[in-house]
């Protein structure tokens, strides 16, 4: 419908011929026409369609319900009427699918958590069709950043045997059936060892990393993580990028300016699905994307956060000290309370990060960086890593993992090895950032979180 009309529009004749096939709306009647707004879900807006009751296919009118589907040819003209600016003057209608009316969406203002229960026609309601498209937008914005700056796309495996986190988040994959499971040993299992949904493709990225420079990843992952909040979902995409022959820096860097770019592209591009978000979602959201963008990020090191944290009298649930992971609510406070910006929080404890982390000079701390934007948290992780074989290896020791299980990694160590950096964007994460959705579950298509996992 959009690239039709856009096409109609440009078209020498004054009132060009089109059809277009889409989902009634609404419908309204009077004596001698009918009003029926289409959408086909291609952009926000619907089109009126002015039947009058002579035309071909009129004798389906009640039948053209709210949900049904719909073939429409006319001609378009400019509207007399008030609320849109073009319409079409139907010259014949064709009832493709009714919706009987028990359709669900008959009704406007349905709940988020409603609508969760029906994700199957949930993109059919206008909010979420903008939702939908702008993740659609953003994925390519996404391939779009790393082109223009010389990143390899990489796919990485989804099925794998190694734990990237070493959280033991991992869900098994496996051919035995449930009464088998617990019994039958890993070998005799479809490959021949433990396997699992991966969940980051980052040692693999690595990999490639230490061939091709500057590579990235973007496809789904998975944690069988038990946590229960608006930004944690078991089944998320999330987008690698790893650099070789770089350092935290320059890694801080391209995660910033990727933030950024992909703000920019959706206040450059997609203004009106964001105006709907600001509308019935969050008011202040054109001025926080604005922010975003116009601002340099802040930067501080986790020791700094702590001493604000601990400076700012706030009563946290969580204790803050220093070697304690950073919680949701202190990502919160520094980044909407302390700076009102984004902040990017770097060197952490080397006890709460994973094993592949860069060692710092003083021991103690590894080159890890988390950026923060204010709404959600943590939207970003990353590190630079460790590159030097034997203190890897002490890492692993220390974090009990077997030398047998990522031979492969430490070979990257072992020929060639070079200092790299790269690090890990939730997209949905993001894609909340961008529209001012309030939970993960209403940016995914279908989610899946502990104890659900319909469609
Ligand atoms: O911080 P995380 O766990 O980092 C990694 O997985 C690294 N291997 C990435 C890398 O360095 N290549 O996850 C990265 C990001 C988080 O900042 C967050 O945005 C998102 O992934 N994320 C989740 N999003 C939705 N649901 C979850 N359960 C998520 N867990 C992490
Ligand atoms: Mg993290």
């Amino acid at each position: 419908m959009r690239t039709l009309i856009k096409h109609a529009l440009n078209s020498d004749s004054a009132l060009p011929e089109i059809s277009i096939k889409g989902w009634v709306r609404t419908r309204r009647d009077s004596k001698e026409f009918s009003f029926l707004e289409v959408n086909d879900g291609t952009c926000l807006a619907n089109i009126q369609c002015i039947a009058d009751t002579n035309v071909a296919g009129y004798q389906d009118i009640t039948k053209m319900t709210t949900g049904a589907a719909l073939g429409v040819s006319g001609r378009l003209v400019e509207s007399p009427g008030a609320g849109q600016a073009w319409e079409i003057q139907v010259t014949s209608l064709e009832l493709i699918g009714e919706a009987p009316s028990d359709y669900p969406l008959q009704k406007k203002g349905h709940s988020a958590e409603f609508l969760r229960e029906i994700s199957h026609l949930r993109p059919r309601a206008n909010l979420y069709g903008a939702v939908f498209r702008m993740r659609s937008r953003l994925a390519g914005a996404v391939h779009r950043f790393f082109e223009e700056h010389d990143f390899t796309y990489v796919h990485t495996p989804i099925l794998t045997s190694s734990d990237c986190e070493g959280a033991g988040e991992m869900f098994r994959v496996t051919t035995h059936d449930a009464s088998e499971t617990k019994a039958a040993s890993y070998g005799e299992d479809f490959f021949g060892k433990a396997t699992y949904l991966t969940v980051s493709g980052q040692l693999e990225g690595e990999a490639f990393a230490t061939a091709l420079s500057n590579i990235y990843t973007f496809g789904p992952t998975f944690r069988a993580e038990n946590s229960h909040t608006t930004r944690h979902a078991s089944e998320f995409w999330m987008i690698e990028p790893e650099m070789a022959f770089c350092d935290l820096e320059e890694n801080m860097n391209l995660a910033e300016t990727f933030v950024k770019y992909l703000v920019k592209d959706a206040l450059e591009n997609h203004q009106g699905d964001l105006n709907i978000f600001t509308k019935f979602i969050d008011k202040g959201l054109l001025e926080r994307l604005r922010f975003v963008v116009e601002r340099p990020f802040v930067r501080v090191s986790y020791t700094e956060a702590v001493d604000i944290l601990l400076a700012s009298g706030q009563n946290f649930e969580y204790p803050v000290e220093w070697g304690a992971n950073l919680q949701s609510e202190h990502e919160r406070y520094l980044t909407e309370e302390h700076f009102k910006s984004p902040t990017t929080v770097y060197n952490y404890p080397k006890s709460v990060k994973p094993f592949y982390m860069r060692t710092n000079e003083d021991g103690k701390t590894v080159t890890a960086m988390d950026v923060l934007v204010p709404g959600i948290g943590e939207i970003i992780g990353g590190a630079q890593r460790e590159e030097r074989l034997e203190v890897l290896e002490e890492n692993m020791k220390a974090h009990d993992l077997s030398e047998k299980d990522y031979w492969w990694y430490l070979d990257l160590r072992k020929y060639g090895t070079c200092p790299h950096a790269g690090f890990g964007m939730g997209f949905e994460r993001m894609l909340m950032f961008i529209t001012g959705m309030k939970n993960i579950r209403d940016v995914i298509p279908f989610a899946r979180t502990p104890g659900s996992c319909e469609f």
